[in-house]
């Protein structure tokens, strides 16, 4: 966990830890955000950081701090476990259920300047990596870094969670965290999650698969912009990466479903 007065670099943002809260910087779109998270306080959601004072504090946001180990390499042990995906699953489905009655307000912005909100469109986290939840004492504490939350459909948030916790990732990264190339595990860890979430793991793959070029899209058509996270993700060669991880989702489809 990062230390009181410690300051850290994430994989965009440099923030920094002062007591319980934490400093981000300040963004186009952290009005919009902090509305978000305002209201998810508001409807009593617990696992996500709150949204503290009125404005930016030397052009950052602050928002509580989440206790716990953050889901990086090595994954912690919860998140290993079968019950770290369950854990994951229910807490997306308490998080839709949150945040189904949020409605942006009309000027609201967000990190895609494209992005709009429209009737049967909810607000999704954006980015559900393993390494922006929080695990202590076996239990999920939480998801932080709501950078990149931006309206979309329910089931994407699922299959980004899928991609990343389950993990649905090239075998080095699966080695990585801790499994064996592909395999029954993964196809395991996909059901339990869907089971938690409710959703068919078939059509979570589906939408994985087509999440991956719309992000792959996104980055071609706002890196060239100049503009971060999307310039940064250009120049990390996120576009290759991505096609690669699509390539293997779906040539392991069948195996993932369980079915081979
Ligand atoms: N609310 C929070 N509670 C606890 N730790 C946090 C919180 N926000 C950020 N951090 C710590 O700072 C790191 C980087 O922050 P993050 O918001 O994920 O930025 P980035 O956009 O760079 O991914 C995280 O990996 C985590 O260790
Ligand atoms: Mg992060």
């Amino acid at each position: 966990m990062i230390q009181d007065d410690e300051s850290m670099r994430g994989g965009l943002s440099t923030v920094r830890r002062e007591g319980e809260t934490i400093l981000r910087p300040w963004r186009v779109w952290t009005p919009a955000v902090r509305e978000l998270l305002r209201h998810l306080e508001q409807v009593g959601f617990a696992g996500v950081p709150r949204a503290l004072g009125d404005g930016p504090v030397d052009g950052h946001e602050v928002v509580s701090l989440l206790r716990g180990e953050v889901g990086l390499y090595p994954w912690p042990r919860a998140l290993l476990a079968d019950g770290g995906v369950t854990a994951l699953g229910r807490w997306l489905r308490d998080y839709h259920d949150a945040v189904r009655d949020f409605r942006p307000s009309s000027q609201a912005v967000w990190c895609d300047p494209d992005a709009r909100w429209r009737p049967g469109l909810i607000m999704r986290h954006g980015d559900l990596t393993s390494w922006n939840s929080v695990w202590a004492d076996d239990r999920l504490v939480g998801v932080i870094d709501w950078d990149l939350a931006i309206p979309g459909e329910a089931l994407d948030d699922l299959a980004q969670l899928a991609w990343y916790s389950v993990p649905l990732r090239l075998p080095d990264r699966q080695r990585r965290v801790g499994y064996g190339a592909g395999g029954a595990p993964l196809a395991r860890r996909l059901r339990l999650l869907c089971d938690a979430y409710g959703a068919d793991p078939a059509d979570v793959l589906d939408a994985l698969a087509r999440l991956q070029c719309d992000e792959t899209e996104r980055i071609a058509r706002l890196g060239p912009l100049g503009a971060d996270p999307w310039a940064a993700f250009l120049r990390q060669n996120f576009i290759p990466d991505i096609e690669e991880e699509r390539a293997w989702a779906l040539a392991q489809r069948e195996e993932l479903l369980g079915h081979a």
